[in-house]
């Protein structure tokens, strides 16, 4: 907290002090339950009731904004203003661990810390979460930052983002809490969050994230942390640090480290012979798949500080631990047989049908085989005996065959000629791997697969469902998305499992799309390579339809992050009469395409013919308002400094060969209050 008192130095008043007081209040109640709920999982209030107290804290804080604190329960919604991380040195550096594979490898490392230390030791086992590590630093028993790993010396500072997670405490619990102490942990992405997440971004032909792993770090290091507290990380916090902790033993410290509201694991041990870490090790090995986040092996840790002490570090490694890694699941079973599968786009993808076989706890059929290549390169005939992995993809797949087992040789698998749905020769462009069905206009799945995109949430918005599509395309009821804006009461209430309120209901959603605003109606489009972020950048570009349509290879191009392949694939939609013409019956039924009167009106031109790059973090906005602002006004924003950059506009930490160039070029530096003042702020 600030400042409790006004401006005027007079001391707050009488209601104002009520007010702080039931501020405070809430803040520890609601700390109280985002713990029980999010460390402990017992919960002793209802959701609803969380929400009450949540509302009535956010409706005081906004009355009282001196009353700021950067660890209120409210602050995990997250905000949009931080930006561009700055580098942290770590006050103790973020050591990596040797990895061992075999029990022997154990064994020698138990002997090498006998020999070294000479006298008795335990060891604590832990799971070793895959994740990204952060390291939290609490001072006075308040979160101050989060720093990512970086290269072990430097890291990001991520803590907006952090403080989104629900079980980071954002102050901790208890008394005796030193005065500094640094949390290292790990970020992870749970199994099921991760499965929706990918199933979206598949949904919008986004490409998906390999593993939780890559999935929690891009997470954390996103620009809104509005979008990173959507996505339900969650945090293990694994060592402590710092000067003036009570206790000799790292088991106790993570016992002190729960007992203050940090989520540690339970799953640890502290054991005093070699036998006893084994256990430890097999029990894991199969009891992880239960859990509900990955892990990929156990990290074993001399348990007495003063012995990590003197066992030391080597410049990468502690002395004192080791991790032990588990073997990526595998199993064995047979090929059935390969069929193909085209989306929205066209690209053909191969599935390998497979005998079922349980793998990680789930009953496994099929197997994604990428390409042609991928094909080849396994040597693959149907019959085979098959390895598949999961290894953290969704979607298992085979690693290899077990030749040794081929009695019989079946048909070695040789990629579709033509599309298994429509018949049409498959094409492959050169340097590309993927194969297309050319037939796009005419082909079920990619027409399916089109209307699909086009009712997207991001896009126009319509609640019905790949079945109902499917449907209403099998009984000629629709042919392409602009049919949607065709359909009558009457052809929807006869359908089987249909009433009056679902008929209703859905013309009511396909009604309320068209004031859909022009930028989503163009993601809605499904040109190829036009995604979310592009779609607005072109609609910006190109006020209306038409602009849009007429628009120039070079005239493309020359906007922000479009290339020569956007650029082409919008060439080529709109010189293809047969999108024209989608585009132009969406037209008639009154769909936006072109840019609000609202979005038009905040438009001005007074950053006509110049261009401007932006370099540095910012105080008053964030890089991609201010990207935003100068789009607005009739400015280009590019990304690099040239001869025809005009401006640049630097906030902290301009990069220095930024700086070298600009001076070179003599191109002028303005800070954001000048770039303001230039749009009459
Ligand atoms: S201890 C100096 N314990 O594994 C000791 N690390 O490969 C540092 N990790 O960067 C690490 N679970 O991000 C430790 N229970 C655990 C862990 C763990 C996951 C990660 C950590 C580290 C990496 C090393």
């Amino acid at each position: 907290m600030k400042n409790l008192f006004s401006e005027d130095n007079s001391l707050p008043s009488k209601s104002h002090l009520e007010d702080l007081e039931l501020i405070d209040n809430l803040r520890k109640q609601l700390h109280e339950h985002n713990y029980n709920y999010y460390v402990l999982s017992q919960p002793t209030i209802s959701d609803f009731e969380f929400d009450k107290l949540m509302r009535q804290l956010t409706d005081l804080e906004e009355q009282y904004p001196e009353f700021y604190d950067p660890n209120s329960p409210t602050m995990r919604v997250g905000s949009d203003i931080n930006k561009s991380f700055s580098q942290v040195t770590h006050r103790y550096p973020m050591l990596s661990l040797q990895n061992t594979y075999t029990e022997g490898e154990v064994t020698d490392f138990y002997n090498r810390v006998k020999r070294s230390l000479n006298e008795d030791f335990e060891i604590v086992c832990e799971l070793k979460f895959d994740g990204t590590s952060i390291s939290l630093v609490y001072e006075n028993g308040r979160l101050s930052q989060a720093i990512t790993r970086g290269d072990g010396k430097q890291g990001d500072d991520v803590t907006a983002n952090v403080r989104t997670v629900r079980n980071i405490p954002l102050v901790l619990k208890g008394d005796n809490i030193p005065d500094y102490i640094e949390a290292r942990g790990e970020i992870l992405l749970p199994w099921n969050v991760f499965e929706e997440l990918n199933k979206e971004r598949e949904a919008q032909e986004e490409p998906l994230f390999a593993n939780p792993r890559n999935a929690a770090s891009g997470t954390l290091k996103m620009q809104d942390s509005r979008v990173v507290a959507s996505r339900r990380l969650e945090s293990y916090v694994y060592y402590l640090m710092g000067e003036k902790l009570s206790s000799n033993s790292h088991f106790e410290n993570m016992e002190l480290a729960r007992k203050w509201g940090l989520n540690v694991s339970k799953a640890m041990k502290r054991c005093s012979s070699l036998e006893e870490v084994f256990e430890f090790l097999k029990y894991w090995d199969v009891e992880r798949k239960n859990l509900s986040v990955a892990t990929d092996g156990v990290v074993l840790k001399i348990d007495s500080l003063l012995q990590q002490r003197n066992l030391g570090s080597t410049s990468k490694f502690p002395r004192w631990a080791i991790a032990y890694k588990f073997n990526a699941e595998q199993a064995l079973t047979r090929l059935e047989s390969v069929s193909y599968q085209v989306g929205r786009t066209g690209a053909v993808t191969p599935v390998a049908n497979l005998e079922p076989v349980l793998l990680s706890g789930t009953t496994v059929k099929r197997a994604s085989l990428y390409n042609e290549d991928a094909i080849n390169a396994l040597d693959l005939h149907i019959g085979d005996m098959v390895y598949v992995e999961k290894g953290g993809e969704i979607i298992p797949k085979i690693t290899g065959v077990d030749k040794e087992a081929r009695f019989l040789i079946g048909d070695r698998v040789r990629f579709a000629k033509r599309c298994p749905d429509c018949g049409t020769p498959l094409v492959r462009n050169e340097d590309e791997a993927v194969h297309y069905c050319p037939n796009s206009e005419d082909c079920p799945p990619q027409i399916k697969g089109r209307i699909e995109h086009f009712v997207t949430r991001k896009a126009m918005n319509i609640t019905i469902g790949p079945e109902t599509i499917g449907l209403l395309y099998d009984k000629n009821l629709i042919k392409d998305a602009a049919d949607l804006y065709k359909l009558k009461f009457e052809d929807l209430v006869n359908l089987e499992r249909w009433g009056e309120t679902s008929a209703n209901n859905l013309l009511a959603s396909i009604e309320k799309s068209k004031s859909i605003p022009y930028e989503r109606v163009l993601f809605a489009l499904g040109i190829r390579f036009v995604g979310e972020t592009v779609a607005h950048k072109l609609a910006s570009a190109f006020h209306d339809i038409d602009m849009l349509a007429a628009a120039t290879i070079e005239q493309l191009t020359s906007v922000e992050e479009i290339g020569d392949r956007i650029a082409q694939s919008v060439r080529e939609y709109f010189e293809n009469p047969k999108y024209v013409d989608f585009v132009n019956k969406l037209h008639s039924h009154g769909l936006q395409f072109e840019l609000s009167k609202e979005t038009m009106a905040a438009r001005t031109e007074k950053l006509a013919g110049l261009t401007i790059v932006i370099s540095g973090t910012f105080e008053l906005h964030s890089r991609d308002e201010y990207k935003a602002m100068i789009l607005q006004n009739g400015g280009k924003n590019s990304g690099s400094v040239s001869k025809n950059t005009d401006y640049i506009l630097a906030g902290d930490n301009m990069g220095p060969a930024k700086l070298e160039k600009a001076e070179k070029l003599g191109v002028k530096i303005i800070d954001e209050k000048t770039f303001l003042e230039m749009l009459g702020f």
